[in-house]
């Protein structure tokens, strides 16, 4: 057996191994054979350098795999929520955790309602979001989803865009595009506001409305009965466009329940109409949504609440009253210094409102009657008879089916209408 070959010649191996041989090895660790490649191939500082950088560099590229990996299914996200939103798809269903996170557990407020508060919020892709975190609504989880799908496929240029929607157990939220100017009632009825708006706006805005709730009434699959129209209920985009918000929301909320117990309960003083109140005035239907649109333009003409205790003159505590006398006698409306387009603009969104807001529902225009007239030519607009009767009538409770009455004739206004 040769224990060493030094020393020894070419030959010698030769013939030594031409006698035979046998291979032996020893059993080694993983680490020790890691060590011998390595220490095989890099020798002195150079190979513990590497093998150094080999230690620290795998956890950091796994860290930088596990990231890459964890952001790759968040864009994915993003491109979900970016497509289902441009292509006006239905609403995303979102977690609990999720609506949290977008809202910073709910840090900045925007205000509070009927229905709960809205907080503002951050989708992933950057799109600001206004989420509305619901009281819980009556009707059960299932309910919920089939009504939010229904009003997740309504899109119109004046209705608020509901990006998505999360139920979980007795938590609820709708989330909607973000509406940087607010609500109208912050700007008609605050003193340092009330005059961000002209006249050309305003009336802009009531079009738009109008075209808002003309497309809820007969524009969508279904008709649609907002219930609550109300400055309050007017969002205003980035160039003052006017989305009508909470539509849908009464349906929301009436699952299992009257329309007349639930605009009882959710109604807004000042807003109610007469017919849920006084029976014998026919039922309730659309005409409710134009009743309250009247009343919102008269708000918007006077840039104050219609009812106001604190009016200067007795005589303006009640601004509709008020106006009519002014404008049926041909007085001046004390509405500052404007121009005559701009008086052209008042006096129709004026005898629309007074239109509008006709006691008997059947005395209302339509919505869309309600277009026609404002963008008309002034000339041709009727003043209608004053309103505000002294009500010889019973009050009621009671519930009135949804009518669809076709009595447009009813409005006296000259041929074209
Ligand atoms: N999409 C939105 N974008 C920006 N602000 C919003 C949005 N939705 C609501 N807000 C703000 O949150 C406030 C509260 O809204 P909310 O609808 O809860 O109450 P409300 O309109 O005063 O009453 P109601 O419950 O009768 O609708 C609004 O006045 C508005 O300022
Ligand atoms: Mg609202």
């Amino acid at each position: 057996m040769v224990k060493s070959i030094s020393g020894m010649s070419t030959l010698a191996i030769y013939n030594k191994l031409f006698d035979g041989f046998y291979l032996s090895w020893h059993k080694i660790s993983l680490l020790s054979h890691l060590y011998f490649v390595l220490g095989a191939c890099f020798s002195g500082i150079t190979g513990y350098f590497i093998i150094l950088r080999l230690l620290l560099g795998i956890p950091c590229l796994l860290v930088l795999v596990i990231y890459k990996w964890s952001r790759r299914h968040l864009s994915m996200d993003d491109k979900i929520e970016e497509f289902l939103q441009s292509h006006n798809l239905t609403p995303i269903r979102y977690s609990f955790k999720e609506v949290k996170k977008m809202s910073k557990n709910f840090k900045d407020k925007l205000g509070e309602g009927g229905y709960g508060s809205v907080f503002k919020g951050k989708l992933r892709s950057g799109h600001h979001v206004a989420i509305k975190l619901l009281c819980t609504s009556k009707g059960k989880g299932q309910d919920f989803i089939n009504e939010v799908a229904s009003i997740g496929r309504i899109h119109h240029a004046n209705v608020t865009k509901l990006i998505g929607f999360c139920v979980e157990g007795s938590k609820q939220a709708l989330v909607y595009d973000f509406m940087s100017n607010g609500s109208l009632d912050k700007i008609i009825f605050s003193e340092e506001n009330r005059n961000t708006l002209g006249w050309k706006k305003l009336f802009d805005i009531v079009i738009g409305v109008a075209r808002g709730i003309d497309y809820l009434h007969q524009g969508c699959d279904m008709q649609i009965l907002h219930f609550d129209i109300k400055p309050h209920n007017i969002l205003l985009g980035a160039n003052f466009n006017p989305r009508i918000s909470d539509f849908g929301l009464a349906k929301l909320y009436a699952i299992d329940e009257s329309i007349v117990s639930l605009t009882a309960a959710r109604g807004t003083i000042g807003y109610i109409v007469p017919e849920l109140v006084y029976k014998n005035l026919g039922g309730i239907s659309y005409k409710a949504d134009v009743y309250s649109f009247g009343m919102l333009v008269l708000e918007m003409v006077g840039r104050r609440k219609n009812l106001n205790p604190f009016a200067n003159h007795t005589s303006q505590i009640y601004f509709p009253s008020w106006i009519y006398d002014r404008l049926d006698q041909g007085e001046d409306m004390e509405l500052g210094d404007i121009s005559d387009d701009e008086k052209v603009m008042i006096r129709k969104m004026i005898i629309t409102a007074f239109w509008c807001i006709q006691l008997l529902p059947s005395d209302r225009p339509s919505m869309n009657k309600v277009l026609k007239m404002l963008e008309s030519n002034v000339e041709l607009l009727k003043m209608p008879p004053k309103p505000f009767h002294q009500l010889p009538l019973e009050t009621s409770t009671e519930v009135h089916s949804c009518e669809n009455s076709n009595d447009e004739e009813s409005v006296l206004l000259h041929n074209q209408f």
